[in-house]
């Protein structure tokens, strides 16, 4: 599930290759005009969206979530720029198959503006992150993560372009390991 998509286009590109074992099955979306919508369209990936404000309460948007992601099978549900809480209900459902990419190293700088509070905190230092999701806000244990350097001069936009392609990375290699077995989230959560 996405937002702007440039994660989602490069899992996309990296499934669309011979050597990697993953498939991208499909892409939800909360926002009918996420970017990602298009980019799965453009690889010809089904989509779904499920707005919040069609439903009375967040948890009967979380039910007819959960059941347009269980509908495709999926081993692994990722979450890439979905910028809202997912009610427990699909948390328990799904995790620990169900991941998150997070531009902040966590558990520094969580929530929806990890990168904008990195530089207001005058960090030096920040990163990317990817995590299980559980049901507090980017709390769930860390599958990976990478320090990114603040640089001199650096606004919201400069850093996070730096920190996105590390978030893509880590997706991807993450998702193949989970796809290859050499990584086992079950393990991790318990852990
Ligand atoms: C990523 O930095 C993600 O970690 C954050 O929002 C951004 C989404 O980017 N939550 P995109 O939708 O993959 O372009």
């Amino acid at each position: 599930m996405s937002g702007g998509g440039s994660n989602l286009r490069a899992l996309l590109e990296a499934a669309a290759t011979a050597d990697y074992p993953a498939r991208v099955v499909a892409v939800g979306s909360d926002r009918p005009d996420a970017g990602g919508l298009d980019v799965a369209a453009e690889f010809g990936i089904p989509t779904f969206t499920v707005a919040l404000e069609d439903f009375g309460n967040r948890a009967d948007w979380g039910d007819e979530l959960l059941s347009q992601i269980e509908q495709w099978r999926p081993d692994l549900t990722v979450l890439s720029g979905f910028m809202r809480l997912l009610p427990p209900a699909v948390v328990g459902a799904l995790s620990p198959d169900l991941i998150n990419t997070h531009p902040a190293y966590l558990p520094e700088f969580p929530g929806a503006r990890g990168v904008r509070d990195a530089l207001a905190a005058g960090a030096t230092e920040t990163g990317a992150s990817l995590i299980v999701v559980d049901n507090g806000v980017d709390s769930g244990p860390v599958i990976a993560q990478e320090r990114v350097a603040v640089l001199p001069g650096d606004t919201e936009t400069t850093l996070h372009d730096r920190i996105k392609p590390v978030e893509r990375r880590l997706l991807i290699d993450a998702v193949r390991a989970i796809a290859l077995g050499t990584l086992d989230l079950k393990e991790l959560a318990r852990s």
